[in-house]
């Protein structure tokens, strides 16, 4: 089981974008089984999905975090995509944000995640990948899961504000490996939303290999801007199935090609 996160410091830069789609071309392969798991209180990958996360009643990500016994078969909903019957979700909920505060106080609070896929691994290990979203900020349930994952895969738009997000979250979350005890887990850095017309698009990928962090992670193909890439949200279908000859969704298999070789996927 592969375990990844996507991550970065800025907001929009497309994160959710990149899970929902990379997981979808994932799951082509249907030797692959795939489980999403949204660790965002906006619930942008559960809503992609098209999951109500305002229901209280369902179990979503937070459980974990409030019962430790929960089963993970409970937390699960299955086959939630169409045409493609290997991806499963853990969906996210708008409490999320309350666990942030609840934990505040617990010991190993950092480690929750981690523990809680350890005692389940006979469960998870029927997966072949788990994917997290996550949002802009490295508080705890972001923590949780960015300490529990193999490959932290960062996003960037095509803005300085992105180049800063990057180098803020490689910067402080170097910081906290160390406290962690963990290696360094951050395996490759996507330039979403990429249009060549744009002046700083080559000066960003130049600037992104010129750099000792990103030079050796910055992955080859850029995922280009398209509204067929925002129709994928509203449509609940990822674009290899939405549009499988658009130009974007060839950049998104090239990727996930790319990412296998490099052991990230
Ligand atoms: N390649 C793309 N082409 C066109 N629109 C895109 C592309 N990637 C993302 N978007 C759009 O940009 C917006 C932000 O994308 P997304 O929600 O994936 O960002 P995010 O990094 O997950 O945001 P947050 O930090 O709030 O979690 C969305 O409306 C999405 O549809
Ligand atoms: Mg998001």
């Amino acid at each position: 089981m592969k375990s990844i996160a996507f991550g970065t410091l800025k907001g929009g830069t497309g994160k959710t974008t990149c899970c929902f789609n990379l997981a979808g071309a994932l799951a082509l392969n249907p030797d692959n089984r795939i489980l999403l798991v949204d660790g965002d209180p906006q619930c942008n990958l559960t809503n992609d999905i098209g999951i109500d996360c305002s229901d209280m009643e369902r179990n979503n990500i937070r459980t974990i975090f409030n019962n430790k016994k929960v089963e993970p078969s409970e937390l699960i909903l299955k086959r939630v995509l169409d045409k493609l019957p290997n991806v499963d979700i853990i969906p996210s909920n708008i409490l999320l944000i309350k666990t942030e505060m609840e934990l505040v106080s617990t010991a190993g609070r950092e480690k929750l995640l981690a523990n809680y896929f350890d005692r389940n691994k006979e469960f998870f290990s029927q997966y072949t990948h788990v994917i997290f979203d996550t949002n802009p900020n490295l508080g705890v349930i972001n923590q949780n899961i960015f300490y529990f994952v193999e490959s932290i895969i960062l996003v960037s738009d095509v803005s300085l504000n992105a180049i800063q997000g990057a180098e803020l979250f490689t910067f402080l979350w170097e910081e906290n490996i160390e406290d962690l005890g963990i290696r360094n887990n951050i395996k490759a850095l996507i330039i979403n939303n990429f249009d060549k017309r744009i002046n700083l698009a080559k000066d960003l990928q130049d600037y992104y290999l010129s750099e000792d962090d990103f030079k050796d992670i910055l992955v080859e193909t850029p995922i280009p801007g398209s509204v067929a890439m925002k129709d994928t949200s509203l449509n609940h279908s990822p674009i290899v199935v939405l549009q499988p000859t658009h130009q974007a969704a060839s950049a998104v298999r090239k990727i996930v090609k790319e990412l296998i070789l490099r052991e990230v996927f």
